[in-house]
């Protein structure tokens, strides 16, 4: 803690004044104090200035305003200073490529955001779109700092406002590492990934005690907004990490896909082609069994280069796969119908997945690979009203409205409004695949034919042998990528094993690109 009131230097040397400097340098790295430095370790948690120096390259980090104070004099506050006001602030670099960090301090008010601490996010905000690169924001706070009543309002206030600014601007990273209360979830929500560490971290807009007050609901901290809830139930946080170290160590990888700013190109790694790049096993993997499920996982694995894939929203709404990858060294964002849960089908939560991660990789000049196995979508009162119409439709919007090099492959299943949704050639797909197990149509032969041949088939003198004969006739018809071949909505049928060189050479055609949208304030996406 530091006394405001007492005066800096009296009659100093030169000598005297460097070493009141180095003190007060001393001072500032510990925080709240030894005692409450142990405590953060003994929950299992990094202190701020740990987490900064394993995020960053060695001896990169720079802080910026270490020796700011609080102004507050309401309950006692004018008599409790810290240097940097719960939080610390700065730049350095990730892999060489220059980041600006904000990492928040739990042992001063319990990291609580005062306006002078939200002043310092601010400005390393502003400095981050000025210069073009991504914010990170390692959170671990008890919310609003609250002996400052409105002052620490504004101050969130003023962080969502450049979180909105910033976005589709400069990449955003939010890691939860602590108590993420009340207004202190929307900066990270507003943000591009929010990755969060299992059993010391919590999100959520009223805790459990205002639960059972207004619900009558008896739900712990971690039921409530652990990372678990926030993995598999509402999607708010992209990764679930085990510790502090994997969370830092992925926002790293994360990065690695990605560009510093939407004017920049993700980072390119060496790549030599290989003389053979097919890969044969892709070649069988698509069941003979139309209804037999296989994981769209081990396709990708089978396309993009080894080791490469990056997946996103890993334990939600699982019948999607997001995520990234890399292609001969480029990076590349993966949306695919998952084959494995629920057929692949899209729902409310797939739609909402798969358009969120398009939108950040048209943002940012990521182009898109997406794999297609789709029965359609959920019918139900549950999808409908929950509003599948316009949830779907934001996946169709964010196809749409890319201009990012978009490819297709299809791979078995392309049903009726999924097909024309999963980034079809009518919306703007440059250069759509097939494999020869593909089957585009308006739905599955049996459907189709009960629906079609109903008559026909009741009054046969074997319904059965009907039903199959209209279906044997549709799916000879239908179930197949040629219809759409022949008249152009399929670039070309690909054999299965060849997808990944094919894929090589049609994003390097695309690598020029230029696609404009209509002039326009910006859309109006059905949210
Ligand atoms: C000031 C705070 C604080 C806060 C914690 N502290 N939260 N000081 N403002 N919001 C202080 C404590 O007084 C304590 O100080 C130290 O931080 C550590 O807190 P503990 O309670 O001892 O720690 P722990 O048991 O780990 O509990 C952490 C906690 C709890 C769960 C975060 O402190 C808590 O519930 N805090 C209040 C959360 C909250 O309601 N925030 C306001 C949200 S509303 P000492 O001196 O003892 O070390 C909001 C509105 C914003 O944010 C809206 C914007 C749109």
């Amino acid at each position: 803690m530091t006394d405001q009131n007492k005066p800096i230097y009296t009659s100093s040397s030169n000598e005297q004044k460097l070493e009141i400097l180095k003190r007060k340098n001393e001072e500032a790295l510990k925080g709240g104090g030894d005692a409450r430095i142990a405590a953060q370790h003994k929950k299992g948690k990094l202190s701020a200035r740990e987490r900064i120096d394993l995020l960053l390259d060695e001896g990169t980090f720079q802080e910026i305003d270490k020796f700011v104070m609080h102004r507050s004099k309401d309950f006692g506050l004018d008599k409790e200073h810290y240097l940097g006001d719960g939080v610390v602030t700065g730049y350095g670099e990730i892999n060489g490529r220059l980041v600006y960090v904000f990492s928040q301090d739990f042992t001063v008010f319990g990291g609580s955001l005062s306006e002078t601490h939200a002043e310092k996010i601010c400005k390393i905000m502003d400095m981050a779109m000025k210069n073009g690169a991504p914010v990170i924001g390692l959170n671990d706070s008890g919310g609003a700092r609250i002996q400052e009543g409105v002052n620490s309002l504004g101050g969130y206030a003023d962080i969502f406002y450049r979180n909105t600014l910033a976005s589709g601007v400069i990449p955003q990273i939010s890691a939860i590492m602590g108590p993420c209360a009340g207004g202190a979830v929307y900066s990270p929500a507003i943000t591009d990934f929010i990755l969060m560490v299992e059993n010391t971290s919590y999100m959520f807009v009223t805790g459990p005690n205002v639960v059972k007050t207004v619900t009558q609901e008896n739900v712990t901290a971690e039921e409530l907004g652990g990372a678990s809830a926030h993995s598999t139930k509402s999607g708010v946080t992209h990764f679930a990490c085990a510790n502090e170290v994997e969370a830092l160590n992925h926002i790293k990888r994360l990065l690695s896909y990605i560009p510093q700013n939407c004017e920049d190109q993700a980072p390119v790694y060496p790549y030599e082609l290989k003389k053979d790049e097919t890969r044969k096993i892709l070649d069988t993997l698509v069941p003979e069994n139309p209804n037999h499920p296989y994981d769209m996982r081990d396709v990708i694995r089978g396309i993009v280069d080894e080791e490469s894939f990056l997946e996103v929203h890993e334990n939600y709404a699982d019948n999607i796969v997001v995520g990234f990858a890399r292609i001969a060294g480029r990076s590349i964002g993966i949306v695919g119908n998952q084959p494995q849960s629920m057929a692949g089908v899209l729902d409310n939560h797939a739609s909402i997945k798969a358009a969120r991660f398009v939108r950040f990789c048209d943002s940012f000049n990521v182009p898109l690979l997406v794999l297609v196995d789709v029965p359609g979508f959920l019918p139900g009162t549950d999808q409908e009203w929950n509003g599948i119409i316009v949830n779907g439709a934001k996946l169709l919007y964010a196809f749409s409205e890319a201009t990012v090099p978009r490819i297709t492959v299809i791979t078995r299943k392309a049903y009726g409004g999924a097909y024309d949704v999963m980034n079809s050639k009518h919306i703007g797909a440059d250069m759509n695949y097939a494999w020869p197990t593909a089957e585009i149509a308006v739905m599955g032969a049996k459907g189709a034919s009960e629906i079609i041949f109903k008559k026909e088939i009741a009054e046969a003198e074997d319904p059965e042998a009907k039903l199959q004969e209209k279906v044997d006739e549709y799916t000879a018809k239908f179930a197949n990528p040629y219809r759409a071949a022949h008249r152009g909505f399929i670039d070309e049928v690909i054999f299965p094993s060849e997808t990944r060189i094919k894929l090589i050479k049609a994003f390097k055609m695309l690598e020029n690109k230029v696609d404009k949208l209509p002039r326009k304030k910006h859309g109006n996406i059905p949210l």
